[in-house]
């Protein structure tokens, strides 16, 4: 009995975001998001269910791994384990990135889409992809985006709701458009996405602002995504960012993500646009900045970014699949 598999995913980035649980359900996002699942960079995450292991072990880019990683990524092996009637059963889980971790590109995203897709084929579990992400998104609201390729929407949780997977809106061909990450730090961790967006809920003044207006922004962004109309995404892509960056700057004591190079770099995307270059920014829980453009204007876009003061580097990213098994 070879209870093995491996799978790929791929990291998305947020062009309306997700910040912000709700009160009911478990682990249900307050507010619709959109994302772009990007093809180029790569999670591979290998599970082996093991009679003879005593506890779940993990190997995280070459290195074991315990604490607060290996007790979300074994509370997602339970889930598989309790539907698969396989509880005894420990699992040793090894997991690598093919891109550095301080990119600014969410890793937590395609490593637990990489991981459900992989542990459900291990236990032998038929899932459908909507299964999958819903798995996915008990552990990481991102992640539940990472299973599906392309354009994908999630919505937001709502009182009653038993499992809440992200759907695919358009396939990766459906629109030609480039995700420029502006890197500006390689440096330290920032505050983790879920401990910021608790304290954002809890103490910002403007949680309910972000929770009001998140909806119609998603709207925009589903219709123009749908239109491939970058000039009507655009300015709803940068006040989802900055409205969720708006309400994390004013909690108690604030959340500040930006450094000065953040702020350089929005700058200097206006200025681009300003000068007929077409691009939108997006910020994560992170100070580097990811600009929104046209496939064939990626590298334009990436040469003026880099010229800008603080910014060590560029990766241009596009649309790709979905988390998959590997044969
Ligand atoms: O699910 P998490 O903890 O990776 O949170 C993601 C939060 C943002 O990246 C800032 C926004 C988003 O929708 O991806």
């Amino acid at each position: 009995m070879n209870l093995s598999a491996t799978a790929i995913a791929h990291p998305n980035i947020a062009l309306a975001k997700y910040w912000g649980k709700t009160a009911f359900g478990y682990n249900l996002p307050a507010v619709p998001s959109l994302s772009v699942t990007l093809a180029g960079m790569a999670t591979r995450t290998t599970v082996s269910f093991d009679e003879s292991l005593a506890a779940d072990q993990l190997v995280l880019n070459g290195e074991p791994s315990a604490g607060e990683t290996l007790a979300r990524v074994s509370g997602l092996l339970d889930r598989v384990r309790a539907r698969a009637g396989k509880h005894g059963l420990r699992a040793r889980v090894d997991s690598k990135n093919d891109f550095p971790t301080a990119s600014g590109l969410a890793s937590s995203a395609s490593a637990f889409a990489a991981l459900a897709v992989a542990a459900a084929r291990a236990a032998e579990l038929e899932l459908d992809a909507a299964a999958l992400s819903d798995l996915a998104r008990r552990t990481s609201v991102s992640a539940a985006r990472s299973v599906l390729g392309g354009f994908v929407t999630l919505r937001a949780g709502v009182e009653g709701d038993e499992v809440l997977p992200a759907e695919q809106l358009a396939p990766p061909a459906h629109w030609d458009v480039a995700i420029v990450v502006a890197v500006t730090r390689e440096g330290p961790k920032d505050v983790g996405s879920s401990e910021g967006m608790k304290h954002t809920m809890k103490t910002s003044p403007y949680t309910g602002a972000w929770v009001e207006r998140a909806p119609a922004l998603f709207e925009r962004v589903r219709a123009g995504v749908l239109a491939k109309d970058l000039a009507a995404i655009g300015p709803a892509v940068e006040q989802s960012a900055l409205m969720m960056h708006a309400a994390a700057i004013a909690a108690d004591p604030g959340i500040l993500y930006f450094s000065g190079a953040t702020v350089e770099a929005i700058a200097a995307v206006r200025r681009m646009r300003k000068d007929g270059l077409e691009g939108y920014l997006t910020i994560d829980a992170g100070p580097h900045v990811k600009v929104l453009t046209r496939g064939s204007d990626a590298e334009r876009v990436a040469e003026t970014m880099r010229s800008v003061p603080g910014v060590l580097r560029t990766i241009v990213a596009r649309p790709g699949p979905g988390a998959h098994v590997e044969p």
